[in-house]
Formats: structure tokens, sequence, C-alpha cells
């Protein structure tokens, strides 16, 4: 019981910093890429991608080899929203860290960066935005257990 309670503890914690994140994605792609202000946009992508990977590494990660030790996973339709969420999000976190790879070894030519990148800035956008839907709908089924 209480180790259930100290789950939704972290699970909760998780939630609001994902939802921080995503504010702070939305603020670096309107205030920062779109305005041509690169400080503002190179900032907001480097504490996002740092952050969540952080939140990946050590809370995400674990959580989904728990699922998938408890067979959880096998069950496609009940948890089908988990497993996107879990492959959607591999791939959002891998381009977001691919990105800030290309920011922080190209200083020297911000624009064009912008312009080249601008099709893996949108996938990325795009997936972790589904991911971070998913990941909604995985703190409700967990915060009312009769939804799953
Ligand atoms: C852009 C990428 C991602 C975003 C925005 C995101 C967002 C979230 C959010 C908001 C939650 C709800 C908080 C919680 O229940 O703990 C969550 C839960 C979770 N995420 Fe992610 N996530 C991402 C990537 C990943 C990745 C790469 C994995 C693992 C491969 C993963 C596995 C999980 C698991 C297992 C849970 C908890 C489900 C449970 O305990 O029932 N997530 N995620």
């Amino acid at each position: 019981m209480q180790i259930m309670s100290q789950s939704l503890e972290i699970a909760t914690i998780i939630m609001i910093v994902e939802s921080i994140l995503f504010v702070i994605i939305t603020i670096g792609w309107y205030f920062g890429a779109r305005r041509m202000h690169f400080d503002l946009h190179h900032k907001a992508v480097y504490s996002v991608v740092l952050i969540h990977s952080i939140t990946v590494g050590a809370w995400m990660i674990p959580r989904a080899a728990t699922l998938a030790a408890e067979g959880a996973f096998m069950d496609l339709v009940a948890n089908g929203y988990q497993i996107v969420h879990d492959l959607v999000g591999i791939l959002a976190v891998t381009f977001g860290i691919i990105l800030s790879i290309i920011f922080l070894t190209r200083k020297d030519m911000p624009l064009k960066l912008l312009k080249r990148t601008r099709p893996l800035m949108i996938s990325t956008l795009i997936l972790w935005l589904i991911a971070y839907l998913l990941g909604i709908i995985a703190f409700m089924v967990q915060i009312m257990p009769s939804a799953s």
C-alpha cells in the first residue's frame, strides 16, 4: 500500500515536471525559433532534453521494465496506449538528443541550422506531444485504477 502511494507521488511529480517541460518547449518554439532568438531557443532545447532524459532514465524506463516483467505488455489492447507511449517516447527523446548535439556543436550558423533542422524539430515536437498526451492517460489510469 505504502509502495503504491509512493509510486503515485513520484508519478504526480513526473507529471508536473513533464507539463512544465512542455511549456518550456512551447516557449522555445514560439518566442525562440519563430522570432529568431537562437539563444533562447537553444537554451530551451538543452534544458528540456537534459531534465527529460533524467525523468525518462530514472523513472520511466525502470517503470516500463517493471510493467514488462509483470507481463502488462502482453495485453496489447488494454495497454496499447502505454506501448505506443514508450515507443514514441524513445523516438522523441532520441530526436531531442540529436538536435541538442547538433546545436551544441554547430554554433557558427544558427539561422541555417534552424532551417535545415526544421523537419527534425517538427517531427520531435509532434512525437513529444503524442508521448505527453499518452503519458497523461498513463497517469490518469494510475490515479483512477478502475479506469484500467
Ligand atoms: C517525449 C517523451 C516522453 C514524455 C513527454 C513522457 C511523458 C510521460 C508522462 C507525463 C507520464 C505520466 C507520469 C507517470 O505516470 O509517471 C509518463 C509515464 C510513463 N512513461 Fe513516459 N514520457 C516520455 C517517454 C517515455 C519513454 C522513452 C519511456 C520508456 C521506454 C516511458 C515510459 C513511461 C512509463 C512506463 C510511465 C508510467 C506508467 C505507469 O507507471 O503506469 N516514457 N510519461
